[in-house]
C-alpha cells in the first residue's frame, strides 16, 4: 500500500472539460435513472453539451440520487462514485470528514489514502481552515501537499460547512496537470452545496 508523502515539481496546463473520457460513459446515470437506485437500478446517458450542461446535468443527477437521504455516509458514498464515474481523467474522488479534531478520510472512490489530516496541513487541511476552495494545477509547488497517490497532479478541494460547523472536503485528485478551471470549481461547488443541502437541510438559507 502506498504512502502519504510530500511531493514538490513543476506541472503543465491543459483545459480539463467534462466528458465521457473515462470510459464509463454508459455508466453514468440520467436523473431517471439515478433515481431509480432506489429500485436497485442505475440506467445510464453520458454527460453532453457545453461544460455548464454537463455540469448543470451531473447536478440534477446528484439531487436525485441523494434525494430525500439524510444519512452523511450514504450521500458522501454515491456522490463519489457518481462523480468518480462521470468526469475523465480523475483518479481519486472522495471526502474527508470533520471528527472535531482532524479531518478523517470517508467515503470514496481510487486507491487507499492517508487516514487523518490535521486542519493545518495540506490541501484538505488548508480549504477546511480557510473555507475556501483550494483549486490546484501543480500539487508539487503547493507546499505541504499530501501525496496519497504518487499519480497526483493537480487538486481541488471544496470545504464543506452546514452553517458554521465543519462538515468536512470534497477532494478531486488527476492524474493531469491543471486538470480544474474555474468551470470545474463552480460545478464540483454546486456539487459539494447539494450534499450539504440533502444531509443538512436545517441548514439551508
Ligand atoms: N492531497 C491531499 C490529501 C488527500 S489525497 O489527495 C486523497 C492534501 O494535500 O490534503
Amino acid at each position: 500500500m502506498r504512502g502519504c508523502a510530500s511531493q514538490r515539481g513543476t506541472g503543465a496546463v491543459r483545459d480539463g472539460r467534462p466528458s465521457t473520457s473515462r470510459g464509463h460513459a454508459s455508466r453514468s446515470p440520467s436523473p431517471r435513472g439515478a433515481a431509480a437506485t432506489l429500485r436497485g437500478m442505475f440506467t445510464s446517458s453520458p454527460l453532453t453539451g457545453s461544460k455548464a450542461e454537463q455540469y448543470a446535468a451531473l447536478a440534477a443527477q446528484a439531487r436525485a440520487l441523494l434525494h430525500g437521504e439524510r444519512d452523511a455516509i450514504a450521500n458522501a458514498a454515491n456522490l463519489s462514485a457518481l462523480v468518480y464515474h462521470a468526469l475523465p481523467d480523475l483518479n481519486w474522488v472522495g471526502f474527508y470528514l470533520f471528527d472535531g479534531t482532524e479531518l478523517v478520510v470517508g467515503p470514496f472512490q481510487g486507491l487507499p489514502a492517508c487516514v487523518r489530516i490535521p486542519l493545518d496541513k495540506g490541501v484538505c487541511g488548508a480549504a477546511a481552515r480557510t473555507r475556501t476552495t483550494q483549486r490546484i494545477d501543480d500539487v508539487h509547488a503547493f507546499p505541504g501537499h499530501i501525496a496519497c497517490d504518487s499519480a497526483s497532479r493537480s487538486e481541488l478541494v471544496v470545504p464543506l460547512y452546514a452553517g458554521e460547523r465543519l462538515i468536512g472536503v470534497f477532494d478531486l485528485d488527476s492524474p493531469l496537470p491543471a486538470r480544474f478551471d474555474v468551470e470545474d470549481q463552480t460545478g464540483l461547488e454546486a456539487i459539494a452545496a447539494i450534499l450539504i443541502e440533502s444531509t443538512y437541510p436545517e441548514t439551508a438559507a
